[in-house]
This record gives C-alpha cells, structure tokens and sequence, in this order.
C-alpha cells in the first residue's frame, strides 16, 4: 500500500540524508512504499536537492494557516523537521488534525536541549539523568524547554486521539549532502556563535556535557522509531481506542555521545585554525560572556535512551573530532547559513 507522506524541513541537514535512506529502504516494489511532499518557502535552496530525488515540492510560508491546515489533512504522515525550538508549526498542524476526518500520524523532531541542569559549566553527577521510558519525566516537558512548546503542543494532541510520535535528537553533527546549505541546528548554531565571539567559550571547568549524535546514528536510530509509527497507521477510531496510557510510548530519546564543553571548545577552535587559518581561541568565561548559546554552555545535559537501547540501539559514528574537519571544510561559507 502506498503511503503519502507530507514533510516541513525536508531541505534542512537531517531530512536530506533521511530521506534517500528512506527512499532506499522503501522503494516502489516494498510494502508500504511512499509518496514524498515536502512543504518549503518560496524558493528554498533545496528545492532542486527534493526535486532530484522524486520529492514533490509545495512552496508556501509557515504563516500561511489556511494553506498548511487544510493540506495536512490530505497526506498519512505529517512530519515537523522545521524548527522544534519554534511552535508556531505545531500550532498551526495539529488543531487540524485533531479536527480532521482521517487519522493522519504526526511525527516531529525534538531535541535534547530539553534535558539540562544548569551546572555553572561544571560537571555536577547530580544533575537531573532524564529517561524516556519514565512517564514522569516527558511529563516534566514545559513550555520554557529549547523544545517544549512544541513538544507540549504535540504530546496534547495524543491525549487528543491524534497519533503522535517524537524523535528527541542530540546535537547532530554529519556532511551536507551536495546541494543541501543547511549544516543542521546545532553546528549553525556553535560555529557562528563562536564567530561572532571570536573565540570559543567554556564556562566554569567547562566539564559540564552537550550530547551530540553523528547522521549515522541518527538513521540507525530513526530505522527504530520509522518502523514504530509505520506499525502505529491505524484507522481513526482504532487509534482513539489506543491512545496510549503511558505518554513515554510516544517520545523516544537519541541523543548520542556524551562529550564535555571544553573539548567541543577546543575541536572548533582547531578547526578554524586548520580548514581556514582563523585564530579563534578557545576561552574561559563567565555565562554572560558565552553568548547566545550561554545556557547551554552553563548546563549538564542528560538523557538516557532507554528505548532504543531495548531495541538493540548502538552508536558507531565518528566522533565530533573525527568529523568536524569534514562538516566545514575549507570550503564552507563562514558565518554557516
Ligand atoms: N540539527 C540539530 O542539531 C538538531 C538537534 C535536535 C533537534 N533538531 C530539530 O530537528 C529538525 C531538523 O533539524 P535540521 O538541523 O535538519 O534543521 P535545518 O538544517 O536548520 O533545516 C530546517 C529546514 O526547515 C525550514 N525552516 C526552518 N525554519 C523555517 C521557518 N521559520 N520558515 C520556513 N521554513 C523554515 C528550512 O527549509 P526551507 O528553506 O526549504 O523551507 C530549513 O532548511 C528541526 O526541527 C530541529 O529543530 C535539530
């Protein structure tokens, strides 16, 4: 059977290497296979990327409510890859699935920024270890969470009958496909954040931890949590007999490798000196001198993947010093776009 599958975010860093390995996995003779629509703005940089691979393409702008509400109704997937930080999408997809007539599923990308404790940048073991097969703490999600406005916006449409799966991603770190600018939230986010700094901050002793996935993890994990909303399609009125009772069923961590604040200080910074000859030191400062990624930098950040861990989820990616060097190459436009 055909599925079709609409996507917001399909020309950023995470969806265009999911997609082809999507694509490969479900080709046109395998049960289910899939019809691809992705949702861009108006003359998006990776539209001629989608286009090559068979993805149909939509142009519109996310403010556009009439536009997004009465489309999402229309496909079996609807898939937020935009911006988990923003719930201005949420808010727009799911008060049109919760009305809709069909059981449309809506999966969404979260991220790890969620779970921190601020720690002063030093490692503190008694920072709160969130795990995503305790209700209690997906219950915990609130709205001044990196992610949990809409995060919040989504978990309310399960209780709502609508069928919801979330991915909660670490820090994703892996090369651009050719034709893809995006280089992914979180490398975006450290790499200009350091520019416009001029150097690269730690805060305290800077032991304090990010977690960051390698796109090989990432797809080794998002094979687990696919194949749990494919066997999740259901007709409308079984999935309202199914709404799950335990929240957690729905909100699956991977987060990646553990790696301290100071060492992700000092792989940039050799890596501006390295790839483009830039002299951005690696310094210690106080919170109000790290910038606008300061709150993370200040924080521990713990999550246990408990659920693909079951599955039989391990991480074989290169790590951030191994793979840096390739992400920006000497190639890369500086600040990242
Ligand atoms: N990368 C990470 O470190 C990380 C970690 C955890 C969670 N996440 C979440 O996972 C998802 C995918 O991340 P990513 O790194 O692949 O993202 P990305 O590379 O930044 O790409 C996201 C895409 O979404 C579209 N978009 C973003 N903001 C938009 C806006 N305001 N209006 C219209 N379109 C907009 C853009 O596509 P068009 O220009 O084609 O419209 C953009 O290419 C996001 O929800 C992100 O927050 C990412």
């Amino acid at each position: 059977m055909t599925k079709s599958v609409l996507i917001f975010g399909a020309s950023g860093l995470m969806m265009s290497h999911l997609l082809p390995h999507l694509q490969q996995q479900h080709d046109a003779k395998s049960e289910p296979n899939f019809t691809w629509t992705a949702y861009v703005r108006p003359g998006s940089r990776g539209i001629p990327f989608l286009t090559s691979i068979g993805v149909k393409i939509i142009e519109g702008s996310w403010e556009d409510k009439d536009k997004i509400s009465s489309l999402v109704n229309q496909y079996d997937i609807v898939w937020d890859a935009g911006d988990s930080h923003d719930p201005s999408l949420p808010a727009i997809i799911v008060p049109a699935l919760v009305e809709g007539p069909r059981n449309t599923a809506f999966a969404r990308f979260s991220g790890t920024g969620n779970w921190i404790t601020p720690t002063g940048g030093n490692l503190d073991e008694s920072a709160r270890l969130y795990d995503d097969s305790k209700e209690g703490d997906i219950r915990a999600i609130h709205g001044e969470m990196f992610n949990g406005a809409g995060d919040l916006i989504a978990l309310d449409a399960l209780e709502k009958g609508v069928n919801v799966w979330i991915l909660c991603t670490g820090g994703v770190y892996g090369q651009r496909p050719a034709g893809i600018s995006s280089s992914g939230v979180f490398v975006r986010l450290y790499t200009n954040n350091a520019l416009q700094l001029g150097y690269t901050p730690y805060i305290g002793d800077g032991g304090a931890h990010m977690q960051l996935i390698h796109i090989k993890d990432l797809l080794s994990a998002f094979d687990l949590f696919w194949g749990q909303v494919l066997a999740s399609i259901k007709s409308k009125e079984e999935a309202k007999a199914q709404v799950p009772k335990d929240v957690s069923e729905r909100y699956l961590f991977a987060p990646g490798y553990s790696v301290s604040w100071k060492r992700i200080a000092e792989t940039w910074s050799k890596v501006f000196k390295d790839n483009f000859q830039r002299d951005v030191p690696v310094k210690n400062v106080s919170a109000e001198e790290a910038g606008f990624i300061s709150p993370l930098i200040n924080s521990e950040m713990k999550s246990k993947p408990t659920r693909l861990e079951h599955m039989g989820w391990k991480l074989t990616g290169p790590t951030i010093e191994e793979e840096l060097p390739l992400v920006l190459s000497s190639e890369s436009q500086l600040p990242l776009a």
